[in-house]
């Protein structure tokens, strides 16, 4: 930690050590990055992002730009005399990027008022597609009770948009709000998308790639009848607050996002006035919040009362592979949705294995082929064999582009389909692929089970394939996607993350009409990146019923009236099909109805951060992610971590008894009555004080405390998972609580008496 201390020597250094994570947008690729390194850089420039103190008082933009020149040499760089100055911020934070020579940042590091920078940051775009999909079901009393989310100002930081897409269309939608101050550089605005701006230099929005487009209309576009994604998936979609206005904030191009880009997109959203701030983008790894200029910039946001809604990363099922984790955010995870595009599979000895394909092409047939597998062509590497043609081939997913270029050669030499299992790591999450030819996608399992089936002598090893359009009440739904990053957060373990599970497999959305990597109206793609949108739009929803909730409030209500199981009471799943845990789903799986109506909420401020960030970094921490010269570490109780009143609970199991207080506000009927349900494994006693909380006005405070011991649970790191449920009349206020076991684990269990 002292190493991140602002020291002037160690800072060069520090900005090395940083350089490794790359962030990038949120959604999975299968294929290999396009690793974006911006053409040799011929001098030693480099951009850095720079916080520094704030200006004198009353200082307008143009102030702010020129207290920041004060900062950086005079000179222009190169004969071309290009501009230092990148970026000026005046809300994220105090601070510009520039580009620099490591020479001149230790120079304007000597500058008394310079606070940190950082190097900017290129964030990977990663390619992809598969086909297609998103169910919604229209109104819900409550979805129009929330106006589909009218007056509620949606920002997107993503690709740009494709705004000429009937998603956006405007019918239904009133004129935006009077305090909205943003501008709209779009070939189509209107009273949906009310502000489109790019931060990358170009000077359109338009969406090249595909991705911001398909987050904007999940989150908020207007319903569209007949969507669907060449052919399957017809139905009507719209986004999860239909009513609402959409700002795209355009920070990433075909080759990435730089982080100089993301946190100027913030900047603009937060002074435009958006409610609620939707990044389908992170880092790959988590950094300390004081070295990410997102989480610095969304701290920003959250303090003026802007939702922040993240995605949690691709890198699962690894476990601590979470990014966006600070507690200030709402950290989405992906899992599947019911609906399924249904292709079988139909074998010589009469069983039918159900997969799924998104090119539906073929029409349903009843003649057999010989289905072939080989264990050196396990990847389909069948090139030059002319023995394939008339065949079925089963081969395994390995998520590479030379692999689905390799299927379509193969096709082109008379082969008659591929079946394509999940690897081992996917399980029965299946990631569909976009594809033009005959291809059914299986489990993992079931790979096995054809394998097998191909191994066996007494079966004539033929098979065929038949689609069956989409299928709706797919079973088991929802199901944790394999690629969805894992908890627990390295940088803060006492705070569970991710948050909340919500669809992110096989998302059918509005796309543009051509892109490198897709075309149609409508696309099916995967990632944590499209399990995003959906939250931010829940948010709308709620923030649309409760204007003056904070966001800590509107994160409150959602986690607090989650899923935990699914519709016929099992369990939600992992993509093994084992029960998921708090590190893979966190609290549990979005239910937007409920979250409007939660009975009692755990709300923070500005301050309780304070104290939170005090206790996690000191002062330092606090000047960087703060901005408040007057407030100081001194001056703030320091708030540990699991104290922080969050709306899920860990706590350490030692051998001792610990103690977690909450304090909830009533923000339901004014007079209610909760009772505390604690529902915890045998091997934990959990004492409630007081077990009952009385509330005769909204908005009342009472505080509580939650005292636990263990018995012989000695494991050092496991971890177990129980609930707190304040429950009234109407209300069932949930938190789940995870017990990890810290130092030397708790006491050992008491003898049996018998
Ligand atoms: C969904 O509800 C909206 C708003 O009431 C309406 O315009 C639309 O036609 C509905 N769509 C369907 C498929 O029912
Ligand atoms: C995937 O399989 C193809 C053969 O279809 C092979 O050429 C490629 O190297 C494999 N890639 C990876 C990452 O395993
Ligand atoms: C589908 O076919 C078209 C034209 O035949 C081609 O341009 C496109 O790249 C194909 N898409 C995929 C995913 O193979
Ligand atoms: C096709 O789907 C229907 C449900 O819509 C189901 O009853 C039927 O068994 C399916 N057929 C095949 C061949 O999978
Ligand atoms: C619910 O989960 C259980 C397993 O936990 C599964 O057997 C069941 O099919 C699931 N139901 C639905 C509707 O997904
Ligand atoms: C800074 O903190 C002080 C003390 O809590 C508070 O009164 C003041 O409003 C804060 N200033 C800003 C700009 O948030
Ligand atoms: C929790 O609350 C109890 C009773 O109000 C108090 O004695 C204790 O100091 C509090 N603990 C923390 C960590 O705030």
């Amino acid at each position: 930690m002292a190493l991140f201390l602002t020291n002037l020597i160690l800072l060069p250094l520090l900005l090395l050590a940083n350089f490794s994570p790359t962030p990038s947008l949120c959604y999975v690729s299968p294929y290999a990055a396009r690793v974006h390194q911006s053409a040799t850089q011929t001098s030693a420039y480099r951009t850095y992002i720079v916080l520094v103190e704030p200006p004198p008082p009353g200082a307008d933009e143009e102030g702010h730009r020129r207290w920041y020149q004060t900062f950086l040499p005079s000179s222009h760089i190169g004969e071309s005399g290009e501009p230092r100055l990148l970026h000026s911020y005046t809300e994220v934070f105090s601070g510009f990027t520039a580009k620099l020579t490591e020479a001149e940042l230790d120079a304007v590091a000597k500058n008394p008022r310079f606070v940190r920078a950082f190097p900017d940051r290129m964030l990977q775009l990663m390619t992809t597609h598969t086909p297609e999909f998103l169910g919604l079901k229209n109104g819900t009393g409550f979805w129009s009770n929330a106006g589909y989310g009218k007056g509620v100002i949606v920002g997107l930081l993503d690709t740009g948009i494709y705004a000429s897409h009937s998603s956006f269309d405007d019918h239904g939608v009133p004129p935006p709000p009077m305090k909205w101050k943003g501008s709209c550089k779009a070939v189509r605005c209107n009273n949906k998308l009310i502000g489109a701006k790019s931060l990358v230099g170009d000077d359109g929005s338009y969406d090249y790639d595909g991705h911001g487009t398909h987050t904007s209309s999940t989150a908020a576009g207007n319903f569209v009848t007949g969507a669907s994604d060449h052919g399957v998936g017809m139905g009507t979609a719209s986004g999860i607050a239909p009513g609402a206005h959409i700002a795209m904030y355009k920070v990433c191009t075909a080759e990435g996002c730089e982080e100089s880009a993301v946190v100027a997109g913030m900047d603009a959203a937060i002074k435009d006035g958006v409610d609620v701030l939707s990044l389908s983008l992170g880092s790959r790894t988590s950094v300390s919040f004081r070295n990410d200029p997102i989480a610095i910039g969304a701290f920003s946001a959250i303090s003026k009362g802007i939702i922040v809604v993240c995605a949690a990363g691709n890198r699962g099922p690894i476990p601590q592979s979470i990014t966006n984790d600070a507690p200030w955010l709402l950290t989405v995870a992906a899992g599947s949705v019911d609906r399924r595009f249904d292709a079988g599979v139909h074998l010589g000895n009469g069983k039918h294995i159900d997969g799924e394909a998104l090119a539906q092409v073929t029409k349903p047939t009843s003649k057999p082929y010989p289905l072939l597998y080989s264990e050196e062509r396990r990847y389909c590497n069948y090139e030059g064999d002319s023995s394939i043609a008339g065949k079925i081939l089963l081969c395994e997913d390995n998520f590479s582009k030379v692999q689905q270029s390799k299927i379509r050669n193969i096709m082109s030499a008379g082969v008659v389909g591929v079946v394509l299992f999940n690897n081992r790591i996917c399980g029965y999450s299946t990631f569909l692929h976009a594809s033009n030819s005959s291809i059914v996608q299986v489990t993992a399992a079931d790979g096995n089970a054809l394998i097998a089936y191909t191994a066996s002598t007494e079966s004539s090893s033929a098979a065929s394939l038949a689609y069956n359009d989409t299928q709706y009440g797919v079973r088991p739904a929802p199901v944790v996607a394999w690629f969805s990053s894992r908890g627990p957060s390295k940088r803060a373990p006492g705070i569970l993350k991710p948050d909340i599970l919500a669809p992110g497999l096989n998302i059918l959305a509005a796309w543009p009409p051509s892109t490198s990597s897709g075309q149609g109206l409508f696309n099916v793609i995967s990632g944590t990146s499209m399990a995003t949108p959906h939250v931010s739009g829940v948010a709308a929803l709620i923030k649309a019923i409760h204007p003056d909730w904070s966001p800590a409030a509107i994160k409150s209500a959602i986690l607090t009236t989650l899923d935990i199981v699914n519709s016929t009471s099992g369990s939600i799943l992992d993509e093994q099909y084992k029960k998921a845990d708090v590190y893979d789903r966190g609290a549990g799986h979005v239910n937007p109805a409920r979250a409007a109506d939660p009975g009692l909420v755990y709300d923070l401020n500005s301050v309780d951060y304070a104290g939170y960030i005090c206790w996690l970094l000191g002062d330092s921490g606090l000047a960087t992610i703060m901005r408040n010269s007057s407030l100081t570490c001194a001056k703030l109780a320091r708030v540990q971590e699991v104290q922080l009143n969050y709306p899920t609970i860990t706590v350490p199991l030692t051998s001792m008894q610990f103690t977690v207080n909450r304090t909830v506000t009533n923000v339901g009927p004014a007079d209610s009555k909760f009772k505390a349900k604690v529902d915890v494994p045998r091997s934990l006693t959990v004492r409630v004080v007081p077990e009952t909380l009385s509330f005769s006005k909204i908005g009342e405070k009472k505080t509580f405390s939650v005292s636990v011991s263990g018995h012989g649970l000695d494991k050092e790191g496991v971890h177990v998972e129980g609930s707190l449920s304040w429950v009234s009349e109407k209300h069932v206020v949930r938190s789940p609580i995870v017990f990890v076991v810290t130092g030397g684990g708790t006491a050992p269990a008491p003898a049996p008496s018998s």
